[in-house]
This record gives C-alpha cells, sequence and structure tokens, in this order.
C-alpha cells in the first residue's frame, strides 16, 4: 500500500479527504455511488459529493476548491475543456486531448488528468482487439471523441479512423487533431446515408462518441448497417442498452457498454487520488445496482 495515499490533508493516518464531482447538470452522476463504495470498502475515511457548477460559475469555484484544499475532483459537462484554464498544470495526455476529466492535489498545486482516455480504451484492450490494419468509424466529434482519438494514437497500425458529425467545424477540428496524433483521419458527409452504410459495413469497430441514445433516440446506425462480428462501443451509458447497441446486437456484433467506460475512467481517476489499486468489483457492483447486469 502506498503510504502517501494515507497522508490525507493532515497527518493521520486515517485523516479525512473530501472529492467531488463539478458539472451541469450534474444529479444523475454516479461517480458518487462508485467512489464512495470504494472508499468504504477500503475503509478509507474519504467522501465524495457532486457539486452543480454552472458554466458562469467554473472559475470561482476552482479556487474555492483549491482554498478549502480539496483532495481531488472530476470534471463533467460543460467544464471539460474550460477547466484547463484555471488549474495549475496538466498531464501529457490531458495536454494532447486539451481536455480534463479529473483533478489531483498535488502539494497544493491542481493538475489536472483525463481518465477517459483510459476509460474508452480499457474495454477495447479487455477484448483484445488486434488494431493492426482495422478501420474504425467514430460518431462524433465531441471531447469524448478527442479522448478517443489520444487512445487509439497509440494503437500504431490502424488502417483508417472515419469520422461523422452533425457540426462541420468541429469535424474540421478533429479531423485536424487526428493528423496532429498521426492517425489517418477521414471525414464523411452527415447526410449521405449511403456512404455511412457502406463504410460502417467495411468497420471492424464502431464507437459513438455522440449524445444520441441518451433520450432512447434513435442511432442513424440501424442493424443493416453492421457486419456480424464487428465491435460495436456506445459510451452513452443510460440506457445500458441503447438503441445503437440493440440494433448492433440484432446485426450479430460485439457489444461493448457505455458503463465499462464509466467504471474504467473512475477506476483510474481513484488510482491518481489514492494510489491505491482500485477495487473494481466493487465499483462495477455499485454500477450494477443501478442498471442491472447486462443480458
Ligand atoms: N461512458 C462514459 O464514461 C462517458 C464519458 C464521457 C461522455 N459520455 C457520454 O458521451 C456523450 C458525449 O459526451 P462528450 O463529452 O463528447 O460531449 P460533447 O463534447 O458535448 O460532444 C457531443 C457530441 O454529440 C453530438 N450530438 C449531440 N446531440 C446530437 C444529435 N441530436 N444528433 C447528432 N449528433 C449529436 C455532437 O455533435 P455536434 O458537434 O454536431 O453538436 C458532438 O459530436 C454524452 O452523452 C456523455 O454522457 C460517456
Amino acid at each position: 500500500m502506498n503510504k502517501d495515499a494515507l497522508k490525507g490533508n493532515g497527518n493521520s493516518k486515517k485523516s479525512f479527504k473530501s472529492f467531488c464531482i463539478i458539472g451541469d447538470p450534474v444529479s444523475h452522476s454516479l461517480s458518487p455511488l462508485m467512489h464512495n463504495s470504494a472508499f468504504s470498502s477500503l475503509n478509507l475515511n474519504y467522501s465524495y459529493i457532486a457539486f452543480r457548477v454552472p458554466q458562469k460559475e467554473l472559475e470561482e469555484t476552482i479556487y474555492s476548491l483549491k482554498k478549502l484544499n480539496i483532495a481531488g475532483f472530476n470534471v463533467t459537462l460543460p467544464h471539460k475543456v474550460n477547466v484547463v484554464n484555471f488549474i495549475d498544470d496538466l498531464s501529457y495526455e490531458a495536454k494532447k486531448a486539451g481536455a480534463v476529466n479529473t483533478v489531483n492535489n498535488e502539494d497544493g498545486k491542481l493538475i489536472g488528468y483525463n481518465t477517459d482516455i483510459h476509460g474508452l480504451i480499457a474495454p477495447l484492450e479487455n477484448r483484445q482487439i488486434d488494431f493492426n490494419n482495422i478501420e474504425i468509424l467514430i460518431m462524433g466529434a465531441g471531447g469524448s471523441c478527442r479522448a478517443a482519438l489520444v487512445a487509439l494514437s497509440e494503437k500504431k497500425k490502424i488502417k483508417k479512423i472515419n469520422i461523422v458529425n452533425r457540426d462541420q467545424k468541429k469535424l474540421e477540428k478533429i479531423i485536424s487533431l487526428g493528423k496532429e496524433l498521426r492517425l489517418n483521419c477521414i471525414p464523411l458527409d452527415y447526410d449521405n446515408s449511403t456512404v455511412l452504410k457502406e463504410v460502417s459495413l467495411n468497420s471492424n469497430l464502431i464507437i459513438n462518441t455522440t449524445s444520441i441514445g441518451l433520450n432512447n433516440d434513435s442511432s442513424p446506425l440501424k442493424s443493416n448497417f453492421m457486419s456480424k462480428d464487428t465491435f460495436v462501443f456506445d459510451i452513452v451509458y443510460r440506457p445500458i442498452f441503447t438503441n445503437l447497441l440493440n440494433n448492433a446486437k440484432d446485426a450479430g456484433c460485439n457489444l461493448i457498454f457505455g458503463y465499462e467506460m464509466l467504471l474504467h475512467q473512475a477506476k483510474k481517476a481513484f488510482e491518481i487520488w489514492t494510489g491505491l489499486k482500485a477495487p473494481l468489483d466493487v465499483m462495477e457492483k455499485s454500477l450494477f445496482g443501478i442498471f442491472g447486469e447486462p443480458k
């Protein structure tokens, strides 16, 4: 066990530490549940709560959290990019992604990390996907797509990443990021469903990083757009079976659930904050208490 992890903000071994998540909206967040379950399973005198922070209050909130000597915090929508302006330094990966979802208080300095990158790649690595010469389709060009590209840039032999997004300016920016990361990224026309279908049918891995699916809305990728055995990853985790994953199931694809990313980004954040191995099974069980286990 890392002794430093138990130092806390004071000196006693059982000292109290506080963590939180900031976002707007944030009441739906499952991070307090996962982290508090993990803290109590390891008998740590730590606690984690959620704060709703509107955009215009971000700067003063970060200032206050620093003054309170918060041990660490998560950052969710809409602050993942903006928070970069108000913290002291960034990890290498957070710098590459230009977005932060985890902040750690390191001797009074707030250091930003992006554990969404790990959250995204861990479920793919768990399935031992061979990235050599594969074609990937990514839907979306927001913060999670940035994390996906940084994660995928570690896999050297990907043939092609096709990206489709509604907002063309954002798509152009994400294609530039892909180039910086030395990935072969190709923009697709959002309105051309014939091309989308063809590309989708040829993809070995499909990742939805848009919010489509959150409200049970329909994915543009119907079951006849997907080939059997393709890996289909929907990062939307509520509902657990989104319309895309239902379509993928009908097509005989391998499913990767959004809760897996949620779990693995939390695991990495826990380990950055505490220096301890995260109790992944406890954290997963806490999520299944909400969703039920996917079958
Ligand atoms: N599982 C996890 O751990 C995890 C982690 C992070 C995020 N998420 C989920 O992933 C989703 C995206 O998060 P983010 O941080 O990347 O958000 P973001 O930066 O705001 O990006 C949102 C993306 O969704 C697209 N989009 C939204 N509504 C759409 C619609 N009706 N039709 C077509 N495209 C639409 C946007 O397209 P435009 O650019 O055209 O607006 C953009 O590409 C959210 O639902 C979030 O809850 C899950």
